[in-house]
């Protein structure tokens, strides 16, 4: 069959072809009640990115927008030799580069939440994956803003690229419901949380408590949702997903040079941009790591940042019945611990649904 687009590709463009079966429901009745709540609590918190936010804010392109404290980069040898103004400059484009990712993870979360609008069996999951895919048109608008302000935009980083193709070319609702709402946002939750504490620039704050609390909500959709549509599948269907969400989270850690970031990181043609920005050679940058390593420095996350592999990933996986007893013995053999601490993730949802206030 041959793919119709309504425009030729261009070098911006990129058209996947999907298996997604989509699904109509004429029973309007509301069963599953949280929804409902999650549903009510979206409409009432829709907010306007134009409006809402002060974008006449003056931001200075060369200056850093996050706090070099709290940089683990500072550590590198390679970092320190410096002048002030190249570390600045550095700092500038390593958080641009991190924004372009925001902006383009945006962008999957808006297609994969209109597939879950199109595919989920239910109506009030309908409704309320419509407000998420509104949610993240405003967060694709808010990101482009204020990258716009920056004048500096960064590629897609390969890895989360092929982790979103992944989730949005599955063939079962379910699947793109673990790889968006837990896996993908799992990560981006935890980097929005940790980018709130270290801006040093107000409208990016601002704009990302904003995000974050939309955010928190799309994370709680799959505990209230999905868990029961995986307790109700066959044992092989169920095993199916278990597998799809195991092969995602080991992507995931592949890119990111393993569970503790200390492996090999699949290459990223943006950062060497960055690197390049700054005069830093890729194999010195490299080399430097493996030093800082080997002198016992650690890019430890300084106190009340968030983990997203062991604080919400895993555990948002583990409770919705998507590590079944098989896919266990696969997370072992790649040596993938499996958190099952589901404490910050839930006070992050709890935040979301209205039981207590975000605690930034
Ligand atoms: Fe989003
Ligand atoms: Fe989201």
């Amino acid at each position: 069959m041959t793919a119709i687009t309504h425009r030729q590709p261009t070098p911006t463009t990129d058209v996947l072809e999907t298996p997604m079966e989509i699904c109509w429901q004429f029973d309007y009745a509301i069963d599953v009640e949280k929804l409902r709540n999650l549903y009510a609590k979206a409409k009432e918190q829709q907010w306007n990115a134009e409006r809402d936010l002060d974008w006449g804010v003056a931001i200075d392109p060369s200056k850093p927008i996050i706090d070099e404290a709290q940089f683990g980069f500072q550590a590198l040898s390679v970092v320190r030799k410096l002048s002030k103004s190249q570390r600045e400059s550095f700092t500038a484009h390593v958080a641009a580069h991190l924004l372009s990712q925001f902006l383009h993870g945006e962008q999957g979360a808006l297609m994969t939440a209109a597939a879950l609008t199109h595919a989920v069996p239910d109506y009030e999951a309908k409704l309320y994956a419509a407000t998420q895919t509104m949610d993240e048109a405003r967060h694709v608008e808010a990101y482009q803003r204020y990258i716009d302000k920056l004048a500096m935009i960064y590629p897609m980083s390969p890895g989360l690229k092929d982790l979103i193709d992944a989730t949005l070319t599955a063939n079962h609702w379910v699947k793109i419901a673990i790889g968006m709402n837990m896996i993908v946002e799992g990560l981006a939750l935890a980097a929005f949380h940790n980018m709130r504490r270290q801006t040093t620039c107000g409208l990016l704050r601002r704009l990302t408590e904003n995000v974050l609390r939309d955010e928190a909500r799309h994370v709680a959709f799959g505990n209230v949702y999905v868990g029961e549509a995986i307790r109700d599948m066959h044992a092989d269907e169920r095993e199916d997903v278990a597998q799809f969400a195991f092969e995602a989270v080991k992507a995931m850690v592949d890119n990111q040079g393993g569970v503790d970031g200390r492996g090999k990181r699949r290459r990223d043609p943006g950062f060497g941009k960055v690197l390049a920005e700054v005069g830093i050679e890729p194999k010195d940058f490299l080399e430097s790591l493996l030093e800082a390593r080997k002198a016992g420095l650690e890019f430890e996350r300084p106190p009340g940042q968030v983990h997203s592999f062991k604080d919400l990933m895993m555990p948002a996986l583990v409770r919705v019945g998507a590590v079944t007893e098989r896919a266990r013995e696969l997370y072992a053999a790649a040596q993938i611990p499996v958190f099952e601490d589901a404490s910050v993730l839930e006070s992050m949802e709890n935040a979301a649904t209205g039981a207590i206030d975000l605690d930034l």
